[in-house]
C-alpha cells in the first residue's frame, strides 16, 4: 500500500492503545477538528504505524471537543494552488481505506466536508445523537474531492448524493442512519464507549478472513459480476488454507470462544 513516509508524533492527533485497537483522535478542537497539513500528516503516520505494527488489529477514530470535524482547514485552501491540489502526495482518503485492519469511526457533532468524506473511508461509522453531517464544500465554489462524489452515491445511491453535494445541506443522526450514511446512532455520551466496544470486536476477529471481506466488499463497485464472484473465491481459497480457519472451526465444535492468531 502507498503510505507516507511517518512524520514525526504530533499532538495534533492523540495515539493511544486500549489491547490490540489504537485509538486515534483528532485533536484541534478550538478550530473544530479542521483537517490542516500537519494534522493530515500526523494522521497518515498514525495509519502507517497501525498497518506496521501487528499487535494492532483494529483502529478507532473519534475527535476531541464537541466536534469530529469540519472539514479542510479553509484558512489553508485560501492559498491552495492548483498542482497543490489536483496532484497532493499521499491522498488521506485512500491511505484509510487501503489499510489491512478495519477502521472504526465514531461521529459526533459536526461532521464536515472532507471530515465526512474521511469518514466514508473508514469500514463502519457510527454517530451519537447530535451528529450534524454534509457537504458545505459547494457553499465556498469547491466540491467533495476526497472521495466523496465517488463513495457517497455508492453508500447512499446517486440521487441522495446529488442532492446532498449540490445543496451542501446537513442531516442529523435519524436521516445520516435512515440514507445509510452510518450503520448505528447512540446515545451522545455512549459514542466513544460503543465506537470502541465494536473495534474491540473487530480487533478479536480474524484478521486474514475480515481482511478478504473489505477487499471484496470495497472491490464489489469496482468489478463486474463475474469478476467480483471469481475474486471472492480466490480469497476464499487462501482464507480457507489459514490456521485461523481451522481453529475457528475446531473452536465452534469444542463450543468454545476462538483465539485467532492471524496466520
Ligand atoms: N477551517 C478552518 N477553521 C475552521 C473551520 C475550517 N473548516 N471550521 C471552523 N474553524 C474555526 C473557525 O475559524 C473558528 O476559529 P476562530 O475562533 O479563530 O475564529 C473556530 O474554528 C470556531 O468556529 P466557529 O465557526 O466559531 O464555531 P461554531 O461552533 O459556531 O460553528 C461550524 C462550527 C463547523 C458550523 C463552522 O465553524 C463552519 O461552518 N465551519 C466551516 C465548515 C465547512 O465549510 N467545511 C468545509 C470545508 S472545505
Amino acid at each position: 500500500m502507498n503510505h507516507p513516509i511517518p512524520d514525526s508524533a504530533s499532538d495534533l492527533v492523540l495515539v493511544r492503545r486500549d489491547g490490540a485497537v489504537m485509538h486515534l483522535s483528532l485533536n484541534r478542537p478550538d478550530a473544530r477538528n479542521a483537517l490542516n497539513t500537519p494534522m493530515r500528516r500526523a494522521l497518515a503516520a498514525a495509519l502507517h504505524q497501525a498497518e506496521v505494527d501487528p499487535q494492532v488489529r483494529a483502529v478507532l477514530v473519534t475527535g476531541e471537543g464537541r466536534h469530529f470535524c469540519a472539514g479542510a482547514d479553509i484558512r489553508e485552501l485560501r492559498t491552495r494552488t492548483m498542482l497543490e491540489a489536483g496532484w497532493a502526495p499521499a491522498r488521506l482518503d485512500t491511505v484509510v481505506e487501503s489499510l489491512s485492519k478495519p477502521v472504526v469511526g465514531a461521529l459526533h457533532g459536526y461532521v464536515l466536508g472532507g471530515g465526512l468524506e474521511l469518514a466514508l473511508a473508514f469500514t463502519i461509522r457510527l454517530a451519537s445523537e447530535d451528529f450534524r453531517g454534509g457537504f458545505p464544500e459547494v457553499k465556498l465554489g469547491i466540491f467533495p474531492a476526497l472521495g466523496g462524489t465517488q463513495r457517497l452515491p455508492r453508500l447512499v445511491g446517486e440521487g441522495r448524493a446529488l442532492e446532498l453535494t449540490l445543496r451542501g445541506r446537513i442531516v442529523d443522526a435519524q436521516e445520516a442512519l435512515r440514507i445509510g450514511l452510518v450503520t448505528e446512532v447512540v446515545a451522545t455520551d455512549k459514542l466513544r464507549e460503543q465506537g470502541m466496544a465494536i473495534a474491540q470486536e473487530l480487533a478479536a476477529g480474524p484478521p486474514v478472513a475480515m481482511r478478504a471481506i473489505m477487499e471484496c466488499v470495497r472491490r464489489a463497485g469496482d468489478l463486474g459480476r463475474a469478476d467480483g464472484l471469481d475474486y471472492e473465491r480466490r480469497l476464499f481459497g487462501i482464507v480457507c488454507g489459514t490456521a485461523d480457519k481451522t481453529e475457528g472451526v475446531e473452536a465452534w465444535l469444542e463450543k468454545r470462544p476462538p483465539r485467532f492468531a492471524g496466520k
